[in-house]
């Protein structure tokens, strides 16, 4: 099956911070875990790189705007090179086929007479860049809004309210977690949509509107058309072929852009909807949203890399955050999660099991499936459920659940170890089958552990000497013959 998946696009207003890593991770988990189970799937980042204040933080910078988004555009870049995230694609909203795409979508709006020229006046936060029309301070960035009235292209987004209520009615898992779809339902059907100005003139830092000069394409509609443009373009194969089954992943501050505006946009350029829009929480400091525009909550996620590794990072957010809340970030907390979960569970058991196989089988050892004792098929079969219900867990989205699956299995397999202290097996044959069962049983523990820590996976899987690229169907396939070679440390535990 071919699957798209997205990151939001980030601003290229400054450098990446934590809170960006996370969606990224979310997004890189379901991607790794699809194809483990054998999908074809891309995964679309990049950065979002006109508007107005892109423009003014540009201007402060002293630098030119070319040279300052290719500075950030190129951090964010790097930081998923060294997060070791699988991005596939990279698209920057500056780039000429997108500037294309996006002049080919707003043609389309237009033949279909959705979009028509009027003037705007209200409250604006350039943060955002969105107009809000109640208070007069913007509720995400808590900064004074802006007097702004300019002529303007208008979306008549008023047209699709129903059209929306219904998709989102009719298709229960477009939005998850459910509380997110309820809380756009309820966006939806307790206030009135207004038409959307789509274009501006207070800024030429844009993709100039066809036909009219004066004015540039409004932000959002460039930005999230990207999603778009990364795949080539509206007639290319490549969208052809995995459009159809898309899903963004995004934080719950840009929920509406993505459950209301975006599918307004497409039904009106007669494109199909993506199939999922999967909604995270933020990840907070002394409860405060981790934000570039409130520099004291910044952190940078590779100062954390150095400290706790890509693999550590990942699963800690991935473990802790359950999807859609908001977590209050603790350096202490990850420090103690992941020595008891990464270096105490998951390392121990893999570096005394490998030790205690080579002690006595050094030259591997050879079973078949069918002649081994019950109590060991037992195990095996203990692993295989706990897996389903990993991969349950997974496809629900529920990734917090499933990374605590991952690792009670580890412990599940300690703990069998402790019980049936193999130290004490006199018997060879008892013993050889019990560690070409546990053998087994470590090995579908990589399974459970690709899409969280792919780095420590490839290394346990050297140790156990299987091939680098798991699939998800080696739970059902015994090896007659396995072996192992001594790895380092799994996880070194860390002195913070
Ligand atoms: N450029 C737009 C997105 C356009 S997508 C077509 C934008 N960019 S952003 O850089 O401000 O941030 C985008 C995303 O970063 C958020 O939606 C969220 O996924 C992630 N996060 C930014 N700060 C975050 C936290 N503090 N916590 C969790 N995620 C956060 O909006």
């Amino acid at each position: 099956m071919k699957q798209y998946l997205t990151t939001p696009i980030y601003y290229a207003s400054g450098s990446p911070h934590l809170g960006h890593a996370y969606t990224t991770f979310v997004a890189d988990c379901y991607k790794r875990y699809r194809r483990l189970r054998g999908d074809d799937v891309l995964l679309t980042s990049g950065t979002d790189e006109h508007g107005q204040k892109i423009e003014r933080i540009a201007e402060l910078s002293g630098e030119s705007i070319g040279s300052f988004i290719d500075t950030h555009s190129d951090e964010f870049l790097n930081l998923w090179k060294n997060l070791d995230i699988d991005v596939d694609l990279f698209e920057r909203t500056s780039s000429s086929t997108h500037k294309e795409l996006v002049i080919d979508i707003w043609q389309r709006i237009r033949a279909n007479g959705d979009i028509y020229k009027g003037h705007y006046e209200g409250l604006y936060c350039v943060d955002c860049e969105q107009y809000f029309t109640v208070g007069d301070q913007c509720p995400v960035h808590r900064t004074p809004l802006e007097n702004f009235s300019e002529e303007s292209y208008f979306f008549r987004l008023s047209a699709y309210q129903q059209k929306l209520i219904d998709h989102i009615e009719a298709n229960p898992d477009f939005i998850v977690p459910g509380s997110r779809r309820n809380e756009v339902l309820s966006f939806l059907k307790n206030s009135e949509l207004h038409d959307l100005s789509i274009s501006r003139t207070s800024t030429q830092w844009g993709i100039t509107v066809p036909d009219d000069p004066g004015h540039v394409v409004y932000v959002w509609l460039d930005a999230l058309a990207a999603y778009l443009s990364a795949l080539g373009g509206l007639s290319s194969k490549k969208l052809g072929c995995y459009w159809s089954n898309s899903f963004h992943f995004i934080g719950k501050d840009i929920l509406i852009f993505h459950a209301v505006y975006w599918p307004a946009f497409l039904w009106s350029a007669g494109l199909e909807l993506p199939k999922k829009i999967v909604v995270n929480g933020w990840l907070t400091v002394e409860g405060r949203k981790i934000s570039k525009s409130d520099p004291e909550t910044v952190i940078d996620p590779l100062s954390l890399t150095d400290l706790v590794g890509s693999d550590g990072l990942k699963y800690y957010f991935l473990k802790t955050v359950s999807l859609g809340l908001d977590l209050d970030f603790r350096r202490s907390h990850l420090i103690d999660v992941l020595n008891a979960d990464l270096a105490n569970n998951l390392g121990n058991l893999f570096s005394r099991f490998i030790k205690l196989f080579i002690k006595h089988f050094p030259d591997g050892l050879e079973y078949s499936s069918d002649n081994i004792a019950l109590v060991n098929k037992d195990l095996l079969q203990s692993i295989r459920d706990n897996a389903n219900k990993f991969a349950t867990a997974i496809e629900r989205f529920d990734l917090s659940q499933a990374a605590r699956l991952f690792i009670e299995t580890a412990a599940l397999v300690n703990a069998n170890i402790q019980r049936r202290e193999p130290w004490k097996i006199v018997d060879r044959d008892e013993l050889g089958q019990y560690l070409w069962t546990l053998h087994h049983c470590l090995g579908y523990l990589t399974l459970l552990g690709a899409s969280f820590v792919p780095g420590l996976t490839d290394k346990a899987r050297i140790g156990l000497n299987l091939d680098a690229e798991p699939a998800w169907t080696d739970l059902y396939c015994q090896r007659r013959y396995v072996s192992v070679r001594l790895i380092g440390s799994l996880f070194p535990r860390i002195h913070g």
